[in-house]
Protein backbone atom coordinates (compact mmCIF):
# COMPACT_ATOMS: atom_id res chain seq x y z
CA UNK A 1 0.00 0.00 0.00
CA UNK A 2 1.44 3.49 -0.90
CA UNK A 3 0.24 6.71 0.65
CA UNK A 4 -0.57 9.72 -1.32
CA UNK A 5 -0.68 13.31 0.39
CA UNK A 6 -3.44 15.96 -1.09
CA UNK A 7 -3.86 19.47 -0.94
CA UNK A 8 -6.12 22.50 -2.33
CA UNK A 9 -4.29 25.57 -2.29
CA UNK A 10 -4.65 29.28 -3.50
CA UNK A 11 -8.19 30.49 -4.73
CA UNK A 12 -11.00 27.97 -4.87
CA UNK A 13 -13.29 27.05 -7.79
CA UNK A 14 -15.90 24.67 -8.65
CA UNK A 15 -14.40 20.79 -9.45
CA UNK A 16 -12.17 20.87 -6.55
CA UNK A 17 -13.94 17.97 -4.89
CA UNK A 18 -14.36 15.80 -7.80
CA UNK A 19 -10.91 15.75 -8.43
CA UNK A 20 -10.32 14.94 -4.45
CA UNK A 21 -13.17 12.03 -4.98
CA UNK A 22 -11.40 10.68 -8.12
CA UNK A 23 -7.73 10.48 -6.22
CA UNK A 24 -9.18 8.85 -3.27
CA UNK A 25 -11.46 6.35 -5.70
CA UNK A 26 -9.15 5.61 -8.41
CA UNK A 27 -6.35 5.26 -5.52
CA UNK A 28 -8.24 2.98 -3.80
CA UNK A 29 -8.36 0.67 -6.87
CA UNK A 30 -4.05 1.03 -7.26
CA UNK A 31 -3.77 0.29 -3.68
CA UNK A 32 -2.72 4.19 -2.49
CA UNK A 33 -4.62 5.15 0.21
CA UNK A 34 -5.29 8.91 0.54
CA UNK A 35 -4.13 11.45 3.46
CA UNK A 36 -5.92 14.90 2.80
CA UNK A 37 -4.00 18.07 4.29
CA UNK A 38 -5.93 21.06 5.44
CA UNK A 39 -5.81 24.64 4.70
CA UNK A 40 -3.22 24.60 1.78
CA UNK A 41 0.37 24.39 2.82
CA UNK A 42 -0.71 25.54 6.41
CA UNK A 43 -1.66 21.50 6.41
CA UNK A 44 1.17 19.94 5.77
CA UNK A 45 3.35 23.08 7.49
CA UNK A 46 1.05 22.50 10.78
CA UNK A 47 0.80 18.22 10.30
CA UNK A 48 -3.09 19.03 9.60
CA UNK A 49 -4.69 16.32 8.26
CA UNK A 50 -7.85 14.07 7.75
CA UNK A 51 -7.93 10.60 6.38
CA UNK A 52 -9.66 10.49 3.32
CA UNK A 53 -11.05 7.11 2.98
CA UNK A 54 -13.67 5.69 -0.16
CA UNK A 55 -16.59 6.49 2.11
CA UNK A 56 -15.38 10.04 3.23
CA UNK A 57 -15.46 11.62 -0.84
CA UNK A 58 -19.00 10.06 -1.36
CA UNK A 59 -21.61 13.11 -2.08
CA UNK A 60 -18.85 15.86 -2.85
CA UNK A 61 -18.58 15.08 -6.74
CA UNK A 62 -21.17 18.32 -7.39
CA UNK A 63 -20.16 20.19 -4.70
CA UNK A 64 -18.50 23.34 -5.19
CA UNK A 65 -15.29 24.61 -3.16
CA UNK A 66 -12.95 22.51 -1.21
CA UNK A 67 -13.43 19.70 1.86
CA UNK A 68 -10.09 20.18 2.72
CA UNK A 69 -10.04 24.00 3.18
CA UNK A 70 -7.71 26.41 0.98
CA UNK A 71 -5.17 29.13 2.14
CA UNK A 72 -2.85 31.28 0.44
CA UNK A 73 0.18 30.39 3.15
CA UNK A 74 3.35 30.10 1.12
CA UNK A 75 6.06 28.02 3.45
CA UNK A 76 8.79 29.66 1.48
CA UNK A 77 7.89 32.61 3.52
CA UNK A 78 7.56 31.60 6.78
CA UNK A 79 10.96 30.41 8.76
CA UNK A 80 11.47 26.92 8.86
CA UNK A 81 8.53 26.19 6.46
CA UNK A 82 9.80 23.69 4.39
CA UNK A 83 11.81 21.56 7.03
CA UNK A 84 8.57 21.55 8.81
CA UNK A 85 6.69 19.90 5.36
CA UNK A 86 9.57 17.02 5.08
CA UNK A 87 8.89 16.36 8.54
CA UNK A 88 5.20 16.22 8.10
CA UNK A 89 5.38 14.48 5.02
CA UNK A 90 8.19 11.42 6.45
CA UNK A 91 5.94 11.30 9.80
CA UNK A 92 2.81 10.58 7.62
CA UNK A 93 4.62 8.11 5.79
CA UNK A 94 3.60 10.15 2.52
CA UNK A 95 5.06 8.43 -0.44
CA UNK A 96 3.98 11.29 -2.89
CA UNK A 97 2.23 14.82 -2.63
CA UNK A 98 -0.27 16.09 -5.54
CA UNK A 99 -1.20 19.98 -5.21
CA UNK A 100 -4.31 21.33 -6.81
CA UNK A 101 -4.42 24.77 -6.84
CA UNK A 102 -3.09 27.89 -9.34
CA UNK A 103 0.04 29.36 -10.57
CA UNK A 104 1.14 29.93 -6.80
CA UNK A 105 0.35 26.53 -5.18
CA UNK A 106 1.64 24.41 -8.56
CA UNK A 107 5.10 26.89 -8.10
CA UNK A 108 5.46 25.75 -4.04
CA UNK A 109 4.59 22.02 -5.59
CA UNK A 110 7.55 22.42 -8.22
CA UNK A 111 9.99 23.80 -5.60
CA UNK A 112 9.16 21.03 -3.13
CA UNK A 113 10.54 18.73 -5.74
CA UNK A 114 13.59 20.34 -5.67
CA UNK A 115 13.59 19.52 -2.12
CA UNK A 116 13.19 15.87 -2.63
CA UNK A 117 9.48 15.81 -2.59
CA UNK A 118 7.81 13.61 -4.54
CA UNK A 119 4.77 15.70 -6.03
CA UNK A 120 2.41 16.42 -9.06
CA UNK A 121 -0.07 19.62 -9.87
CA UNK A 122 -3.31 19.49 -10.76
CA UNK A 123 -4.08 22.96 -12.45
CA UNK A 124 -7.03 23.95 -11.10
CA UNK A 125 -8.51 28.15 -11.26
CA UNK A 126 -11.15 30.06 -12.82
CA UNK A 127 -8.64 32.65 -14.35
CA UNK A 128 -7.50 29.78 -17.19
CA UNK A 129 -4.20 31.41 -17.13
CA UNK A 130 -2.00 27.79 -16.21
CA UNK A 131 0.27 27.83 -19.51
CA UNK A 132 0.93 24.29 -21.05
CA UNK A 133 -2.97 22.74 -20.43
CA UNK A 134 -5.98 23.68 -22.48
CA UNK A 135 -8.25 24.15 -19.45
CA UNK A 136 -7.84 24.40 -15.85
CA UNK A 137 -10.49 22.68 -13.22
CA UNK A 138 -12.76 25.62 -12.35
CA UNK A 139 -12.54 27.79 -15.25
CA UNK A 140 -15.95 26.12 -17.27
CA UNK A 141 -17.98 26.56 -14.34
CA UNK A 142 -17.19 30.72 -14.14
CA UNK A 143 -17.47 30.84 -17.69
CA UNK A 144 -21.24 29.96 -17.05
CA UNK A 145 -21.68 32.07 -14.11
CA UNK A 146 -20.19 34.46 -16.11
CA UNK A 147 -22.69 34.21 -18.55
CA UNK A 148 -25.87 33.67 -17.27
CA UNK A 149 -24.75 37.14 -15.32
CA UNK A 150 -24.43 38.84 -18.71
CA UNK A 151 -28.13 37.14 -19.39
CA UNK A 152 -29.45 38.34 -16.70
CA UNK A 153 -27.92 41.86 -17.36
CA UNK A 154 -29.30 42.10 -21.15
CA UNK A 155 -32.90 41.89 -19.79
CA UNK A 156 -32.85 44.81 -17.03
CA UNK A 157 -30.28 46.67 -19.22
CA UNK A 158 -32.78 46.60 -22.22
CA UNK A 159 -35.67 47.39 -20.23
CA UNK A 160 -34.46 50.45 -18.64
CA UNK A 161 -31.89 51.77 -21.75
CA UNK A 162 -29.12 51.73 -19.44
CA UNK A 163 -25.19 50.52 -19.85
CA UNK A 164 -24.10 48.17 -17.64
CA UNK A 165 -20.45 47.27 -16.53
CA UNK A 166 -20.02 43.47 -15.30
CA UNK A 167 -16.53 43.17 -14.15
CA UNK A 168 -15.18 40.02 -13.79
CA UNK A 169 -12.12 37.71 -12.25
CA UNK A 170 -8.94 36.30 -13.96
CA UNK A 171 -5.72 38.57 -12.79
CA UNK A 172 -3.45 39.03 -15.78
CA UNK A 173 -5.59 36.72 -18.13
CA UNK A 174 -8.41 38.04 -20.26
CA UNK A 175 -10.10 34.40 -20.66
CA UNK A 176 -13.16 34.92 -18.69
CA UNK A 177 -13.65 38.28 -20.03
CA UNK A 178 -13.32 37.33 -23.86
CA UNK A 179 -15.04 34.01 -23.47
CA UNK A 180 -17.55 35.47 -21.28
CA UNK A 181 -18.08 38.01 -23.15
CA UNK A 182 -18.77 36.24 -26.54
CA UNK A 183 -20.78 33.28 -24.93
CA UNK A 184 -22.94 36.26 -22.68
CA UNK A 185 -22.99 38.42 -26.10
CA UNK A 186 -21.41 41.72 -24.64
CA UNK A 187 -21.08 44.22 -26.76
CA UNK A 188 -18.22 45.88 -25.65
CA UNK A 189 -14.95 43.62 -24.21
CA UNK A 190 -12.33 44.59 -22.19
CA UNK A 191 -8.91 42.12 -21.41
CA UNK A 192 -5.74 43.22 -19.70
CA UNK A 193 -3.68 41.94 -22.61
CA UNK A 194 -5.09 44.98 -24.42
CA UNK A 195 -5.16 48.66 -22.89
CA UNK A 196 -8.24 50.33 -22.96
CA UNK A 197 -9.64 53.79 -23.14
CA UNK A 198 -12.46 55.12 -22.15
CA UNK A 199 -12.75 57.38 -24.98
CA UNK A 200 -12.91 54.39 -27.01
CA UNK A 201 -15.56 52.93 -25.47
CA UNK A 202 -17.64 55.76 -25.33
CA UNK A 203 -17.30 56.02 -29.40
CA UNK A 204 -18.40 52.04 -29.46
CA UNK A 205 -21.54 52.89 -27.35
CA UNK A 206 -22.66 56.13 -29.41
CA UNK A 207 -22.17 53.56 -32.75
CA UNK A 208 -24.77 51.45 -31.19
CA UNK A 209 -26.92 54.38 -30.12
CA UNK A 210 -26.79 55.37 -33.88
CA UNK A 211 -28.00 51.76 -34.72
CA UNK A 212 -31.31 52.35 -32.04
CA UNK A 213 -29.56 50.15 -29.69
CA UNK A 214 -30.15 51.98 -26.94
CA UNK A 215 -28.80 49.63 -24.20
CA UNK A 216 -25.23 48.19 -23.43
CA UNK A 217 -23.78 46.05 -21.73
CA UNK A 218 -19.43 46.32 -20.96
CA UNK A 219 -17.61 43.23 -19.79
CA UNK A 220 -14.52 44.20 -18.18
CA UNK A 221 -11.51 41.86 -16.79
CA UNK A 222 -10.17 43.08 -13.09
CA UNK A 223 -7.01 43.30 -14.27
CA UNK A 224 -7.47 45.12 -17.37
CA UNK A 225 -5.35 48.76 -17.84
CA UNK A 226 -6.48 52.00 -18.53
CA UNK A 227 -4.33 52.99 -21.54
CA UNK A 228 -1.07 54.52 -20.07
CA UNK A 229 -1.33 53.38 -16.65
CA UNK A 230 1.36 50.56 -15.57
CA UNK A 231 -0.24 49.07 -12.46
CA UNK A 232 -4.15 48.20 -12.28
CA UNK A 233 -6.59 49.21 -10.20
CA UNK A 234 -6.60 47.87 -6.72
CA UNK A 235 -9.00 47.09 -4.10
CA UNK A 236 -6.11 47.02 -1.83
CA UNK A 237 -2.53 47.46 -1.98
CA UNK A 238 -1.36 44.92 0.85
CA UNK A 239 0.28 42.08 -0.61
CA UNK A 240 -0.36 38.28 0.10
CA UNK A 241 2.11 35.63 1.02
CA UNK A 242 2.84 35.41 -2.62
CA UNK A 243 3.45 38.75 -3.86
CA UNK A 244 -0.32 39.78 -4.85
CA UNK A 245 -2.16 42.67 -4.39
CA UNK A 246 -5.67 42.70 -4.77
CA UNK A 247 -7.36 43.41 -7.78
CA UNK A 248 -11.01 44.66 -8.22
CA UNK A 249 -12.73 48.44 -8.80
CA UNK A 250 -11.38 49.00 -12.39
CA UNK A 251 -15.37 48.55 -13.74
CA UNK A 252 -16.14 51.59 -11.24
CA UNK A 253 -13.25 53.76 -12.91
CA UNK A 254 -14.50 53.17 -16.25
CA UNK A 255 -18.63 53.82 -14.72
CA UNK A 256 -16.67 57.52 -13.34
CA UNK A 257 -15.06 57.94 -16.73
CA UNK A 258 -18.02 57.64 -18.81
CA UNK A 259 -19.91 59.11 -16.75
CA UNK A 260 -18.28 62.50 -17.28
CA UNK A 261 -19.46 61.69 -20.68
CA UNK A 262 -22.53 59.99 -21.17
CA UNK A 263 -26.18 60.93 -20.55
CA UNK A 264 -27.47 58.01 -19.91
CA UNK A 265 -27.98 56.15 -16.94
CA UNK A 266 -24.79 53.54 -16.01
CA UNK A 267 -24.09 50.90 -13.29
CA UNK A 268 -21.47 49.06 -11.89
CA UNK A 269 -21.97 44.99 -11.31
CA UNK A 270 -18.96 43.29 -9.71
CA UNK A 271 -19.30 39.50 -9.87
CA UNK A 272 -16.34 38.53 -7.35
CA UNK A 273 -16.93 35.48 -5.32
CA UNK A 274 -20.44 34.53 -6.70
CA UNK A 275 -18.33 33.29 -10.19
CA UNK A 276 -16.11 30.99 -7.59
CA UNK A 277 -18.57 29.10 -6.29
CA UNK A 278 -21.58 27.15 -6.79
CA UNK A 279 -21.29 23.65 -8.22
CA UNK A 280 -19.23 22.81 -10.84
CA UNK A 281 -20.02 22.53 -14.63
CA UNK A 282 -20.10 18.81 -16.26
CA UNK A 283 -17.27 19.55 -17.97
CA UNK A 284 -15.65 20.76 -15.02
CA UNK A 285 -16.66 17.57 -13.04
CA UNK A 286 -15.07 15.72 -16.16
CA UNK A 287 -12.03 17.51 -16.23
CA UNK A 288 -11.38 17.19 -12.71
CA UNK A 289 -12.11 13.42 -12.53
CA UNK A 290 -9.85 12.53 -15.18
CA UNK A 291 -6.49 15.07 -13.81
CA UNK A 292 -7.33 12.92 -10.49
CA UNK A 293 -7.17 9.85 -11.89
CA UNK A 294 -4.03 11.11 -14.01
CA UNK A 295 -2.58 12.39 -10.86
CA UNK A 296 -1.98 8.53 -9.36
CA UNK A 297 -1.56 6.67 -12.91
CA UNK A 298 1.61 9.50 -13.30
CA UNK A 299 2.72 8.61 -9.93
CA UNK A 300 2.66 5.24 -10.20
CA UNK A 301 4.70 5.50 -13.60
CA UNK A 302 7.21 7.29 -11.41
CA UNK A 303 6.57 10.35 -13.28
CA UNK A 304 6.91 13.47 -11.07
CA UNK A 305 7.52 17.09 -10.54
CA UNK A 306 4.63 17.26 -13.41
CA UNK A 307 1.36 18.58 -13.72
CA UNK A 308 -1.60 17.11 -15.28
CA UNK A 309 -2.71 18.77 -18.51
CA UNK A 310 -5.58 18.81 -21.08
CA UNK A 311 -4.45 18.25 -24.31
CA UNK A 312 -7.40 18.73 -27.04
CA UNK A 313 -9.03 15.57 -25.67
CA UNK A 314 -5.63 13.71 -23.78
CA UNK A 315 -4.71 14.08 -20.35
CA UNK A 316 -0.91 14.05 -20.44
CA UNK A 317 1.72 15.05 -17.94
CA UNK A 318 4.13 18.27 -18.34
CA UNK A 319 6.66 19.55 -17.09
CA UNK A 320 5.94 21.74 -13.78
CA UNK A 321 8.83 24.19 -14.69
CA UNK A 322 7.60 24.78 -18.38
CA UNK A 323 4.20 25.26 -17.36
CA UNK A 324 5.26 27.68 -14.58
CA UNK A 325 7.86 29.76 -16.46
CA UNK A 326 5.56 31.29 -19.12
CA UNK A 327 2.37 33.18 -18.16
CA UNK A 328 -0.99 32.34 -20.32
CA UNK A 329 -2.68 35.01 -21.64
CA UNK A 330 -5.63 34.66 -24.16
CA UNK A 331 -4.33 32.95 -27.39
CA UNK A 332 -3.66 35.90 -29.76
CA UNK A 333 -5.22 34.01 -32.32
CA UNK A 334 -9.11 34.63 -30.71
CA UNK A 335 -8.39 38.55 -29.93
CA UNK A 336 -10.81 38.92 -33.41
CA UNK A 337 -13.53 37.84 -31.32
CA UNK A 338 -13.15 41.04 -29.44
CA UNK A 339 -14.34 43.57 -32.03
CA UNK A 340 -15.91 40.72 -34.18
CA UNK A 341 -19.51 41.87 -32.63
CA UNK A 342 -18.93 45.64 -32.08
O1 LIG B 1 -6.71 33.38 -8.81
C1 LIG B 1 -8.06 33.24 -8.64
C2 LIG B 1 -8.68 34.53 -8.20
O2 LIG B 1 -10.04 34.22 -8.07
C3 LIG B 1 -8.44 35.74 -9.09
O3 LIG B 1 -9.26 35.78 -10.22
C4 LIG B 1 -8.68 36.87 -8.15
O4 LIG B 1 -7.95 38.02 -8.52
C5 LIG B 1 -8.16 36.33 -6.87
O5 LIG B 1 -8.23 34.94 -6.94
C6 LIG B 1 -8.91 36.80 -5.64
O6 LIG B 1 -8.22 36.34 -4.54
P1 LIG B 1 -8.73 36.32 -3.03
O7 LIG B 1 -9.53 35.07 -2.88
O8 LIG B 1 -7.48 36.24 -2.25
O9 LIG B 1 -9.53 37.55 -2.81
Amino acid sequence: MRRAGVLTGGGDSPGINAAIRAIVRFGYKQEVETIGFLEGWKGPIDDLTRPLKVDDVSGILHIGGTILGSSRTNPFKIEGGVERILNTLKHNAIDFLIGIGGDDTLGVTHRLSEHGVKAIGIPQTIDNDISMTDYSIGFASALGVVTDALDRLHTTAFSHHRVLILEVMGRDSGWLSLLGGIAGGADVIIIPEQEFSAEEVHKKILRRQARKKHFSIIIIAEGARPVGWEGQVVSETKVDAFGHVRLGGVGQYLANQLSEQMKIPLRVTNLAYLQRGGSPTSFDRILATRFGAAAIEFALDGRFDVMTALHGTKIEPVSLEDALSTPRPVDPGLRYLLTLFE
